[in-house]
Parts: C-alpha cells; sequence; structure tokens
C-alpha cells in the first residue's frame, strides 16, 4: 500500500472504510507483520504530510476555511495517535478522571482564582475556598499532568492557554459543564436506566435516561431544568458556543427576507424564531443581512427563557418581540413569512416534532416557509455527530439523518422544498413549505 492509498483506506472521521491488515493500531502488540508494519509506516507518513499541508496552509487562513484546516488537522493527528496506540493502553486512557477533575474546579471556580498571567501556590488555592491542601493539589496534579493547567516550580499553578476557558461565565466553558452534567452523569446510569426501561430507545419526553440518572424520572428534561436555575444558565450560556461548530449561517441565503421587508406587506412578521433560546441564531442572521428589521421578528421560548431574554437586554434583540410560548400549542403569530425552527427538532422523538411541526404548518400561509436547522448526520455520524445524538438520546430525542428528515417533514403537514448544506459543516436547513396534513394532527 502506498502513502497515498493510506489517505482513502480511513475517511476523515476515523472510520476504517477497508480492511486494512495489520494496521489495527499495534505497534508494541506481537501480532503483527512485516508487511503490517510497512503499511503503517506508509499511512503515518501520509498522515504526517496532510497534517503538514494543513498546518502550512494555516498560515493566513480564517473563518470557515480556517475551521476546515483546524478540523483537517484534529484528524489526521488523531489518525497517527490512534495508529501508534496499543490496545492494551486503552484502559487507561485518563479522560474520565481528567473529566471529574475539572468539572470539580470549576464548581469551586478554581479557574477564576488562578491569576490570568504569573501563579497562585497550591496553599493559597486551597486557603481560598476553605480546602485541604493535599486534597486540592492531588485534583489540580491531575490537570497540570495532562497539560490543561501548568506546575511553576514544586507548589505553584499556572493557567494555559486552554485552561482560561473555564472560567466563570466563559460560553465553552458551560458547554464543557453541561456535556458532563447532562451527559456523563447520564451515561454512567445507563445501565441502571436500561435495565428498568427495556433495551429501546425512549418515544416520550419523560422516563428518559438524563432525568433518570438526576432521580427525577417523572419530569422531562426541561422541567428538570427549571428546578435548577444554575444548570439552567450553563445550558443557556453553552447554547451560543455551538454557533462555531454549527454555524446557522453559510448553507443558506436569507436575503430573500430583506427583499420581502422592503417590498411585502409590511404589516407581516418576518421570522418567528420558534424555541429561541436567548435570541442567539437570530442574531447570526440579523448580523448576516442587516437589511432585516429587528421590529419584525419574534422570538418564542418557554416563558423562563423569555424572561431571562428580556432581562439580558442584548442590544441587537431590543427591538425584536419576546413572547412567551409552548410550541406543543396553537401557534399564535399566524402567516409569518418564516418560522425559524434550529436546535428543537432533534430535542424530540419523532411523534412529538410531527406535533411541533404541524402547529407551524397549520399557521402558515401558502407562500410562507419552515427552516429546520438542524445537524445532519451523516451515515455513519462523525464523532460530533455521535456524541450529540447520544446527549439527545438522554432527553428522549435524537439527532437525524437526511433519510430521517425525508420521511418525518411530510408527516408532520409540511413540504420538503431543499435541504441546504454547507461544505465542512455537520449543519444543514432544511426548507419546507406548507403541505398536506397526512398524520391526522
Ligand atoms: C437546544 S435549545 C435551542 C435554542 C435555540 N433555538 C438555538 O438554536 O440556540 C432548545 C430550546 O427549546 C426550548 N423549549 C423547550 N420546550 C419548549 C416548549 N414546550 N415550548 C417552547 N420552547 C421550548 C428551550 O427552552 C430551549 O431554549
Amino acid at each position: 500500500m502506498n502513502g497515498s492509498a493510506a489517505k482513502d483506506h480511513f475517511a476523515m472521521n476515523g472510520t476504517v472504510t477497508e480492511d486494512h491488515s495489520g494496521m489495527n493500531g499495534t505497534i508494541m502488540g506481537n501480532n503483527h507483520t512485516m508487511n503490517g508494519e510497512d503499511d503503517l509506516a506508509d499511512s503515518l507518513e501520509q498522515w504526517a504530510t496532510n497534517l503538514a499541508e494543513a498546518a502550512k496552509a494555516y498560515r493566513g487562513a480564517s473563518g470557515q476555511q480556517s475551521l476546515l484546516l483546524r478540523s483537517k488537522m484534529s484528524n489526521n493527528a488523531k489518525q497517527i495517535i490512534d495508529a501508534i496506540k496499543d490496545p492494551g493502553e486503552t484502559p487507561f486512557e485518563y479522560s474520565m478522571a481528567e473529566m471529574g477533575a475539572l468539572r470539580m474546579m470549576m464548581e469551586l471556580k478554581i479557574f477564576d482564582k488562578i491569576p490570568q498571567q504569573g501563579s497562585i501556590s497550591y496553599g493559597d488555592l486551597a486557603a481560598s475556598i476553605g480546602a485541604e491542601e493535599s486534597l486540592l493539589t492531588r485534583i489540580l496534579w491531575m490537570l497540570v499532568s495532562t497539560g490543561l493547567l501548568k506546575q511553576i516550580g514544586e507548589n505553584q499553578v499556572a493557567h494555559t492557554r486552554l485552561s482560561k476557558t473555564y472560567v466563570d461565565g466563559n460560553p465553552q466553558g458551560a458547554f464543557f459543564q453541561i456535556m458532563f452534567d447532562e451527559g456523563m452523569i447520564t451515561y454512567t446510569k445507563w445501565p441502571n436506566y436500561f435495565e428498568k426501561f427495556g433495551l429501546k430507545e425512549p418515544r416520550e419526553a419523560n422516563y428518559v435516561p438524563t432525568t433518570f440518572a438526576w432521580g427525577c424520572e417523572e419530569k422531562n428534561f426541561w422541567e428538570m431544568m427549571n428546578d435548577n436555575p444554575k444548570r439552567l444558565k450553563a445550558f443557556n450560556l453553552s447554547m451560543a458556543t455551538l454557533d462555531e461548530v454549527l454555524p446557522v449561517t453559510g448553507m443558506y441565503d436569507y436575503s430573500w427576507i430583506a427583499d420581502h421587508a422592503k417590498n411585502g406587506d409590511s404589516s407581516r412578521t418576518l421570522i418567528v424564531d420558534v424555541g429561541s433560546g436567548k435570541g442567539q441564531a437570530l442574531k447570526r442572521i440579523m448580523a448576516s443581512c442587516a437589511e432585516i428589521p429587528a421590529s419584525r421578528l419574534v422570538m418564542q421560548d418557554r416563558p423562563i427563557v423569555i424572561e431571562e431574554a428580556e432581562n439580558t437586554k442584548d442590544e441587537m434583540l431590543l427591538d425584536v418581540k419576546k413572547m412567551p410560548h409552548d410550541f406543543f400549542k396553537e401557534q399564535p403569530v399566524k402567516g409569518a413569512l418564516v418560522y425559524f425552527i434550529r436546535r428543537i427538532i432533534h430535542d424530540w422523538h419523532d411523534d412529538n416534532c410531527r406535533i411541533i411541526l404541524s402547529h407551524l404548518a397549520r399557521a402558515m400561509d401558502s407562500d410562507s416557509r419552515v427552516l429546520i436547522c438542524e445537524q445532519i448526520m451523516s451515515n455513519p455520524p462523525s464523532p460530533l455527530n455521535a456524541q450529540t445524538d447520544l446527549c439527545m438520546l438522554g432527553l428522549g430525542a435524537k439527532e437525524r439523518t437526511e433519510k430521517m428528515f425525508k420521511e418525518l417533514v411530510p408527516s408532520s403537514g409540511l413540504r420538503l422544498i431543499k435541504i441546504w448544506k454547507a461544505e465542512g459543516t455537520n449543519v444543514g436547513v432544511i426548507e419546507c413549505a406548507k403541505g398536506e396534513q397526512t398524520n391526522g394532527h
């Protein structure tokens, strides 16, 4: 196998697409042949070349191109690490302990107490939170050992470029927090959950793995979050970070909405953002198309989220109408030009999605559009797709492939016009018009 063939044998997401004899990642084991070693060397060389090429192109890259190159570099680096790792080393992966240490240090706001410049002693840090120095040192050593934090001398600790992400209020740090609290804590309870409820996908919003793991299985995820303001705040904060990896613009041209603002009926609502969160998607759309007037947009979400959005007083959203609304009930804004619905459908199983979408279908005029913005899973999925899908499983929900969307949309009173995707992202916009009601909703 020559170097360039190595590229074809491994998809970018790490999937082995055909048998690659001798390339089972073993270099210290004793079951590989000379040929296997040659193949491995060829592949390693190819991945290293790919990495070097991407690194070169990265100079001066920005925006979408920089995202693509970073993803290429990290995929090639991962291929190298996976290929040279001994299978026997896998159970000793440190990431579980590292995640536990990181989450605990965030809880205690340790990253806020480490100075942005310079260092602090373990003793002073421990004293600042009333902890035993030896305990805190052991936990922080985990993070120092993996390079997340830096130790200076024998007893001082300092930030690295990466650790500053975990100071209080940082959306990326909040994203780790919710992946731990809502994802990781749920995974630890999977065996108990599936033993109790059977080996099948949860289809309802309550009695789901995440609420089960948190000891309130009778609630749905959102009811549980209502009772936990701290977790809800982290959740809402974290949503903004996904915009980098799962962008809302770049795959769909929203400028026709601005044209309509100029030339169409001036009393018509242009966009209803259904389940808007704090309006982060609307902000991106407005930034990409400045002619869309904020005063003709509506944000709808649960009362607690709308209240938080009002209190935030985000300047860009000041003129946007903020409306508490339960999307399982009749849509009060009739005949809007666009009903935009992002990262909502993946929160629910099919029957609930049909109820949400059919309320929009009923409110639409013949020229209205529903724009569903979601990850579109490849088959097999990318690691990001797969990870979010398992998080969604915890809520009784799921990520979907193109095929799954093509089945869901027509059964919800909508007609699928086109699925818009941008190269190198996992996200798409599914454009729908009013269609036939086929399922009795
Ligand atoms: C994953 S977030 C997506 C937020 C936003 N669309 C975005 O893309 O950033 C899901 C949102 O659905 C809202 N939600 C959940 N149940 C709802 C309901 N029954 N009616 C309206 N909004 C709801 C949540 O409060 C949350 O803001």
